[in-house]
């Protein structure tokens, strides 16, 4: 895929599937804005494509303060004059509690940095796509976002969001050339899930939700970015509003 001379902002680029994003695109001719709150992590991802000769630069952003996503959206225009491609994509998983014991502070920690940080990227990246004519925004929700997770209450509301607003915002700006997606992955093998260091602390386990996916093993991040990419493309031309599942098969 060619995304040559695009200008491509991925957000939670410092690690996971972020940074494997802002590599892939900068890697297909993109012009990457690689943000995330995690300085050192996102310039670690910025060195890595710049030693494979590509395009990226760094922009330190709090997406659950919209104050300074706005900041950032501002920052990108006066300095690229475009935004063609927004991956809205940093996340947290928060505690893990049945929804009676969950913390009240985690609810509004995971909610605020998951589905509110949607909200103000899509509210101040879509008037930057209205005035070029036109742009493409993937959304990280997850299987949570399709189905319930028990113990995971805060992570689940806000997935469900991330999926309505996409559907939302799709709807609402489809005829003036906005596409705009979810992708849904599965058990993805990154910082946020690694189930080395899970079957450490809770032994059996990933075999376990290895079991629940019909492909019987968890996913690559590559295997989120070529959807995030293939959502992106010219290929997906007559797709928006959907929550596509990366997901071996799970909610099948
Ligand atoms: N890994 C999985 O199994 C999995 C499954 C489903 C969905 N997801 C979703 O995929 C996305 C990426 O997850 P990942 O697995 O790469 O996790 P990760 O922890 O490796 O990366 C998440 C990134 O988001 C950044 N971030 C967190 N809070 C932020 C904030 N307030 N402002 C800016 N950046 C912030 C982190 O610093 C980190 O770099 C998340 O939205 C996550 O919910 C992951």
């Amino acid at each position: 895929m060619n995304f040559k001379n695009k200008i491509i902002l991925i957000t939670g680029a410092a690690s996971g599937i972020g940074r494997a994003a802002a590599m892939a695109f900068a890697e297909a001719g993109g012009f990457v804005i690689a943000s995330d709150i995690n300085e050192k992590g996102g310039l670690e991802t910025v060195a890595k494509i710049k030693a494979m000769g590509e395009k990226a630069t760094f922009i330190k952003t709090n997406v659950a303060v919209f104050e300074e996503v706005k900041k950032l959206m501002n920052q990108i225009v006066e300095q690229f004059g475009r935004l063609d491609i927004a991956i809205n994509n940093a996340g947290i998983n928060g505690v893990l509690a049945r929804t009676v014991d969950y913390p009240v502070d985690d609810w509004e920690r995971v909610i605020s940095v998951n589905a509110s940080s949607v909200y103000y990227c899509m509210k101040t990246q879509i008037p930057i796509m209205l005035q070029q004519g036109g742009g493409t925004i993937v959304n990280t929700a997850s299987i949570a976002g399709l189905k319930g997770l028990p113990n995971s209450i805060a992570y689940t509301a806000s997935k469900h969001a991330v999926v309505g607003m996409t559907k939302t915002a799709a709807m609402e700006y489809a005829r003036h050339n906005i596409r705009i997606n979810a992708i849904c992955p599965v058990f993805t093998i990154s910082p946020m899930f690694d189930p080395v260091a899970l079957e450490k602390v809770a032994k059996g386990i990933p075999d376990k939700l290895k079991a629940n996916v019909p492909m019987k093993r968890f996913a690559k991040v590559e295997e989120q970015v070529n959807a995030m990419m293939w959502l992106c493309s010219e290929k997906a031309s007559f797709v928006t509003g959907h929550a596509l599942p990366v997901d071996g098969g799970l909610t099948a």
